[in-house]
């Protein structure tokens, strides 16, 4: 079932023979060469518009088939939403109007589609943040489909091209390639998290991130004797009751410095969470499939940096395990030393994701001594009853750190909200028979997480991002359709490129 998006850029005058794309801001109507395409029309645009009721309004869409006077089987006029201001409309705009232009060509089935992007304001980053919303929304996870879907959005539509047409070619077209690399990074992610966890397990998964060596990334996967060795007895607590082996995957990118210390991104990546013993409720347990959305983004990330060959020494790693239910699973009570020196009784098996991350942030900055450490994971329920899908968890020992990252989620779409922590809430996690425990119930389930966590970052700048709510089961939005949203990938590309890559 071949679902192929083309994007080609091109010049002025626009043609097409399917479908003519052009915009009108909100309250307004079509400027520049739309205007001249509609005027060719022949048609009034206040008694059209008015009787299509259309505002203008972004994502709303005026579709006039065949009109008459242009080559074109249909117009589509597409809302922009508020009068385009070079100076404030924000990116993230941009790609939305990418998105919703490919949910209307794929809703009505056209092939072939020519957009006029024309206007002071359509910077060569713009332009590409319009193909790429067109990328992201084409996305479909349908491997496992046998069948073509006769209806829905994406229907039976096998092959969609789109023309950009713009003033600036060749620079337009280095825009969109640079940006590419982000998206790609994104659908990487996205396939990770939506693939299930028969077919993706760790041996799977370390596998997948196998090939960034292709593009000069230095892959290891240390196994469970060498985690054993190094006294990962955290990590290999939840492992354990696997018939799958665990990994420490460890990706690193050399692409400034020589030397130079790197930037950390640490992703939580358990390829199925059961709950161990501490087993989870049937209804809904399908989902945790998802809960290596950390890991998939980290590796989407890595993927993007070396693709873009991006200026900075980034090292990814991420730690690959399965938590289920056996003989040889880990009991709750038990109590194990982490790498680290610390104890901890693991009164939850169900609260395995601070396990594995304590031991993967302890070895990535005892070993790399990195500038910071960004650590990504579905690390708890109550981080989606906190803030749902729109916003994922942040917290961080460090005020920088986290302003930057709150600033790269705004300019990125994948937003942040920053969450308290403190003493009295690192207090909680006491237990009375080891240093700390891994459960301290449900008051303020994600600030303990994360306290948890930050026993195991040895003072270094870090920021621990809870997505369990916006990493999977995504609502719909412009510019994705898919369970999984890749969510963390472009976020921390942005981080990467507004501050730390060398000029
Ligand atoms: N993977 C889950 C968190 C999760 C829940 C992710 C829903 C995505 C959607 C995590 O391992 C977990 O089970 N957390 C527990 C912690 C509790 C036992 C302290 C939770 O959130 O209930
Ligand atoms: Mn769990
Ligand atoms: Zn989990």
């Amino acid at each position: 079932m071949p679902h192929e998006l083309t994007i080609k850029t091109a010049p002025f005058p626009a043609k097409s023979t399917g479908a003519l794309v052009i915009y009108a801001a909100d309250g307004g109507k079509p400027e520049g060469l739309g205007a001249e395409i509609w005027t060719a029309t022949g048609l009034d645009w206040d008694k059209v518009s008015a009787a299509a009721g259309f505002k203008g309004k972004q994502g709303q869409v005026l579709d006039l088939i065949a009109p008459r006077g242009l080559d074109a089987a249909r117009l589509l006029v597409l809302g922009s939403g508020k009068p385009a201001d070079a100076g404030t409309t924000p990116m993230t705009a941009w790609t939305d109007r990418g998105g919703s232009l490919a949910g209307k060509l794929l809703g009505a089935r056209i092939k072939k589609a020519a957009i006029v992007l024309d206007g002071a304001d359509v910077t060569p980053e713009r332009a590409a943040a319009v193909a790429a919303g067109l990328r992201l929304r084409h996305y479909r996870f349908d491997k496992y489909k046998s069948q073509k879907p006769k209806d829905g959005e994406n229907g039976d539509l096998e092959k969609l091209s789109v023309t950009l047409h713009v003033a600036d070619k060749s620079a337009v077209d280095k825009a969109i390639a640079d940006r590419m690399a982000t998206v790609a990074g994104t659908l990487i992610a996205r396939d990770l998290v939506n693939e299930p966890a028969n077919v993706l397990g760790t041996l799977e998964f370390a596998a997948e991130t196998e090939k960034l060596a292709d593009l000069g990334v230095a892959v290891e996967a240390l196994d469970e004797k060498q985690m054993r060795k190094l006294g990962m007895n955290s990590l290999l607590a939840v492992s354990q009751g696997s018939a799958r082996p665990p990994r420490l995957v460890v990706m690193q990118w050399n692409g400034g410095k020589k030397g130079g210390a790197p930037l950390a991104f640490v992703g939580k990546g358990v390829v199925f969470d059961t709950g161990g013993v501490s087993i989870k409720p049937a209804a809904g347990m399908e989902d945790m499939k998802g809960d290596m959305g950390g890991a998939a983004a980290v590796t989407g990330l890595m993927h993007v940096l070396a693709t873009r060959k991006a200026r900075v020494n980034a090292v990814g790693v991420i730690g690959l395990v399965e938590n289920m239910v056996s003989g040889t699973a880990t009991r709750p009570g038990d109590i194990v030393k982490a790498m680290s020196g610390t104890t901890i009784e693991i009164n939850n098996t169900d609260a395995e994701g601070r396990l594995v991350l304590a031991d993967a942030l302890w070895y990535t900055q005892d070993r790399f001594k990195p500038q910071f450490m960004v650590d990504l994971a579905t690390l708890t329920g109550a981080i989606g009853v906190a803030l749902g899908q729109d916003h994922a968890g942040l917290f961080s020992n460090n005020d920088e750190l986290a302003g930057k990252l709150l600033a790269a989620g705004l300019a990125s779409g994948e937003k942040l909200w920053r969450l308290p922590m403190g003493p009295a809430y690192d207090k909680m996690i006491e237990s009375r028979f080891a240093d700390i425990k891994n459960s301290a119930g449900r008051h303020a389930g994600s600030i303990t997480a994360a306290h948890f966590l930050l026993r195991f970052v040895n003072d270094v700048p870090w920021a621990h991002l809870d997505i369990a709510g916006a990493g999977m089961g995504a609502n719909s939005s412009e510019v994705n359709t898919s369970w999984a949203p890749g969510f963390g990938v472009a976020l921390l590309d942005r981080l990467v490129r507004d501050n730390y890559e060398e000029a």
